[in-house]
């Protein structure tokens, strides 16, 4: 059973078709990059996975839970709530800007949905979110509110609160695109560590090399289509698309 299982994933806002039927499969330890050019849908595509938007057509599953399918109408019709609720606890979303509450601390960001979601007793909760600090390199930070800390700092706060709901599947939106290039080193340790322990991910990035390096699959989309799919290093190295060609020629030049 895969861990995300997308088919035929349909969105339109308006006129305007943004996601064409695009499938996907994530299984456990899968570290999926997808690249693309700006308005190929990529964030619509992280933002239907994650049930922040409706997909209008298509079958959506985290393992054994389906979350949408298409009904007889030929429209995607969304499970009960219970079930997307449960959904919900099975992945975690770190945005480009980093999302944090500005007013709690750097701890309290980070354990809040386990004491107020999960119900974990408040104790449990702060050695789990120390731990996480700690491994996200922000030991001595806790009681820092996200203002005092680099966005770099502030990205690790936000990626040890989507770990510490323990999901099965961690999205990321272009983590690194509002950082400068020292901020985006670190913030790609992480990201790199955390594969190498096979956490299962799946990452929008116009980091080219960082791709190549840490995802072993990859999806390049374009106008709301998967153009081409395959080992990233494939991919990168030796796309078999012209479009992926024009768009990776591109790349090089910047
Ligand atoms: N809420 C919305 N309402 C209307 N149109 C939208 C909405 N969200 C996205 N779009 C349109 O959908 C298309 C795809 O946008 P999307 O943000 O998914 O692209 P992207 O691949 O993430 O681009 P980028 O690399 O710039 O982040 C764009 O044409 C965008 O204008
Ligand atoms: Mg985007």
């Amino acid at each position: 059973m895969h861990v995300v299982d997308l088919q035929d994933a349909k969105k339109s806002f308006g006129k305007t078709e943004v996601l064409k039927g695009i499938s996907l499969e994530v299984d456990k330890g899968d570290v999926l990059a997808i690249i693309g050019p700006s308005g190929g849908g990529k964030s619509t595509l992280l933002r239907c996975l994650t049930m922040l938007e409706t997909l209008d057509g298509g079958r959506l599953a985290y393992g054994d839970l389906v979350v949408a399918e298409n009904g007889p109408d030929g429209h995607a019709t969304y499970a009960p709530k219970k079930v997307l609720a449960e959904a919900k606890t099975r992945y975690g979303l770190v945005f480009q800007n980093f999302n944090l509450f500005p007013h709690y601390t750097v701890l309290k960001n980070v354990i809040d949905p386990l004491i107020c979601v999960q119900k974990m007793p408040r104790e449990a909760a702060e050695t789990r979110g120390r731990g996480l600090l700690e491994k996200m390199g922000l030991t001595g930070k806790e009681h820092m509110v996200p203002c005092e800390l680099s966005g770099g700092q502030q990205q690790r706060v936000a990626i040890a609160r989507a770990l510490a709901m323990n999901p099965d599947v961690l999205y990321f939106d272009e983590p690194t695109s509002a950082l400068d290039p020292e901020l985006t080193r670190e913030v790609l340790r992480v990201i790199r560590e955390l594969a190498l322990e096979h956490m299962t991910m799946v990452i929008v990035t116009h980091e080219m090399s960082f791709a190549r390096d840490v995802a072993d699959k990859l999806i390049f989309m374009d106008g709301g289509t998967v153009v081409e799919r395959g080992r990233a290093t494939d991919v990168i190295n030796d796309p078999q698309h012209e479009r992926t060609r024009l768009f990776l020629a591109n790349y090089q030049q910047h």
